[in-house]
């Protein structure tokens, strides 16, 4: 392995910066040439290939975002995109690619490995938590903080007008956010994609808070819910019950801004060395992560196609806490 390249794909998350510093500097100290990839796969398509040192990465590690731009590539899904990154690749001598992202950056990736055996190795970066293979990924923790600090400051409003608030968070497909969210916040129920709840199930709860003198409430609704986004909610719930006055916000991409926490910096960190690592091991079209604290390394086709589920044990104790 004498050059790596890196890039970021899909949605940036906080810590994407930590893991690019972490990638560059492994590469470095196993005197391994690193070349940063612009905006994704259209970057690894259009040769937008720059070398980085040490020093490019300098004062990264608590910035949001990502250094090397982000996209969600559409000329990589057709075999001669594909076939254009290869030939990128090959002319920039890049015998090995560390590719930080999700489950559609991993999908891309496994799909250029099996076309063109280039070794590849996958970092879990995204705020959505949701890839199997890492019991966190890069951001999830950013994004849960700036999530409670949001709803900490919606219930002080909730609570001086006697309303109940209905929250949307990201999630299109998973709920981690939510979950986690609503324990730390105490809200009152959790709607997400993995567990329905229904709108009749929703005001039984409702309800029954009103009933034991519960004056404002907050409901976290996934944005991949069932019963659709927090205003589809609120609104199915005015519709049957009239009982509170209702306000909707939709927190957006503020959750996948701002600097990383001290966990995602660290497990960026540790993630970004253990790729190049591993790539160096040989650990061929895999997904690193982090599982009992340990490092791991899953088949690519594993980590895309297994549903990484919800911690059962949260989910049980957030509905115990929010009676
Ligand atoms: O995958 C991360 C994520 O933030 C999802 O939670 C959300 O549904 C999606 O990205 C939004 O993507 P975009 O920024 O492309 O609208």
């Amino acid at each position: 392995m004498r050059k790596i390249g890196v890039l970021t794909s899909g949605g940036d998350a906080p810590g994407m910066n930590a893991a690019i510093r972490a990638v560059v500097r492994a590469c470095v100290f196993n005197d391994i040439e690193c070349y940063g990839i612009f905006k994704g796969y259209d970057g690894l398509i259009n040769g937008d290939f720059k070398k980085l040192n040490v020093r490019s990465v300098a004062k990264i590690l608590g910035r949001g975002g990502t250094i090397l731009k982000s996209a969600r590539s559409d000329e990589f899904r057709t075999p001669e995109g594909r076939a254009k990154a290869y030939e990128a690749c090959k002319k920039h001598g890049i015998d090995g690619l560390i590719t930080i992202g999700g489950n559609g950056t991993f999908t891309g990736a496994n799909i250029f490995y099996q076309e063109f055996g280039l070794p590849v190795i996958g970092i879990p970066g995204t705020i959505d938590n949701d890839l199997y293979g890492s019991d966190n990924t890069i951001g999830y923790d950013t994004a849960t903080n700036t999530v409670v600090d949001a709803i900490d400051k919606i219930r002080d409003t909730a609570n001086s007008h006697n309303r109940l608030f209905f929250v949307e968070v990201m999630g299109r497909d998973a709920g981690f956010i939510a979950l986690r969210a609503g324990i730390a916040t105490g809200a009152i129920a959790v709607m997400l994609p993995e567990e329905e709840l229904t709108i009749d199930e929703l005001i039984a709860i409702l309800e029954k808070g009103a009933a034991s003198n519960k004056t404002s409430s907050i409901v976290i609704v996934a944005e991949g819910d069932a019963n659709g986004g927090a205003y589809e909610v609120a609104q199915k719930v005015n519709a049957k019950y009239a009982q509170y006055e209702t306000r909707v916000t939709v927190l957006g991409h503020i959750q996948r801004g701002g600097s990383p926490s001290a966990w995602d910096r660290v497990l960026a960190s540790r993630l970004g060395v253990a790729a190049v690592e591993g790539l160096v091991a040989g650990e061929l079209n895999k997904m690193v992560g982090l599982v009992n604290d340990q490092i791991t390394y899953t088949p690519l086709e594993t980590s895309i196609s297994m549903k990484f589920q919800l911690n059962k044990e949260e989910l049980r104790i957030a509905k115990i806490l929010s009676i």
